[in-house]
């Protein structure tokens, strides 16, 4: 470990600080009958950022990153090995339950919700763990019923609750008590279209209109499209972009897909500027354009001369974004990461 350096005093807007963060697992396997082998995974390998208050914040990245293990450092689940970290000025692992009342967190992989209790019933010890001011807690709970459309669902057992239902019901659960930041771990994991709409629209708003701090993980770029000026890459436990999301595809090299439905099976388009033809099934032709172009002169040159029935635009995974970026394909990584 590297002897930390001093932190940037506080007041230089810096909300979240990570200096030189690191988590190292101990893992034991099993290598034969009596033999047992220690291994160590660096999960967090000395990773720095600051974010300033208000800003929303991707955090991607692929399978084993190291993104879940950052979020849990910064709640105070998980106590980091090394180097340094401050929320709200704050030292997660020594204060968690100071910081947790300014903190929500969402893991959209568990429910932070009692499993046989209706949602009402969360969000009533909620209110009392909290002790959340009876009026700010009626005027948080009306907001969320309202934008997260929870309205019929709150006398509902959240076992009977489908995944969509029950994200909403977490991340309300994790705002009633204001808290000024928001940590989010794939909030739209196996939800549907409009589902992530509706949750990508509350989460717009909260960041707008209230200036709370969020950091997003996901694996689903329109996520951080639709939501972040900033995105962090972490790839084996280290930090390796941080920037805006057109510079990231522009280091990956990266081209999204516009798919178009023809009313009949024609010859393949080659004849639209920005476009390269990729494939064709049947009436359906896959065309790619560089990923930080705009979709909507291709979208108007193929309208004006073909005719197209239905359209959708395909973002690059953030896998494959990754990949271009470093060198090597996708299944070559997958196998390194073994
Ligand atoms: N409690 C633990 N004990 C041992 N190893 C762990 C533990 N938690 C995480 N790891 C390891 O640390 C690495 C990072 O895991 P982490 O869950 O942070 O990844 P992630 O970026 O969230 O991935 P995913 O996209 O799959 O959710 C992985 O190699 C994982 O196996
Ligand atoms: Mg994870």
């Amino acid at each position: 470990m590297t002897t930390p350096t001093p932190l940037p005093a506080s007041g230089d807007g810096s909300f979240i600080t990570l200096d030189g963060l690191e988590k190292v697992f101990t893992v034991r396997r099993r290598t034969g009958p009596f033999r047992r082998e220690k291994k160590e995974v660096r999960a967090v390998d000395g990773i720095s950022f600051t974010v300033a208050r208000g800003e929303m914040v991707g955090y991607i990245g692929p399978n084993g990153a190291g993104k879940s293990t950052t979020i849990k450092m910064l709640t105070g689940i998980l106590t980091p090995s090394g180097g340094r970290l401050r929320v709200a000025g704050i030292d997660p692992a020594r204060e968690r339950t100071r910081l947790a009342r300014r903190i929500g967190v969402v893991f959209g992989q568990r429910t932070t919700l009692w499993w046989d209790l209706p949602l009402r019933d969360s969000y009533r010890l909620a209110h009392r763990m909290y002790r959340i001011p009876d009026d700010r807690y009626r005027e948080n709970l009306a907001r969320c019923v309202d934008l997260l459309d929870l309205g019929d669902l709150l006398d509902v057992p959240v076992r009977q609750l489908s995944l969509g239902q029950r994200m909403r019901g977490d991340i309300a659960a994790a705002l009633l008590h204001d808290p000024e930041v928001l940590y989010l771990d794939e909030p739209t994991i196996g939800l549907d279209v409009v589902s992530k709409a509706r949750v990508r629209g509350f989460l717009r708003e909260l960041n707008t209109t209230r200036g709370t701090t969020v950091l997003l993980t996901t694996h689903d770029l329109t996520d951080i499209e639709q939501l972040c000026s900033r995105v962090m890459v972490i790839d084996h436990g280290r930090l390796m972009y941080d920037g805006d999301l057109t510079g990231l595809h522009e280091a990956g090299g990266g081209e999204r897909t516009l798919v178009v439905d023809l009313a009949r099976e024609l010859p393949p388009i080659d004849d639209v500027p920005g476009a390269r033809f990729v494939r064709a099934d049947g009436p359906r032709q896959h065309l790619a354009f560089p990923a930080a172009a705009s979709a909507a002169p291709l979208v108007a040159a193929v309208a004006a001369a073909y005719p197209l029935v239905d359209l959708s635009v395909r973002e690059p995974d953030i896998e494959s974004v990754i990949a271009k970026m470093y060198g090597g394909t996708h299944e070559e990584r997958r196998e390194s990461l073994r």
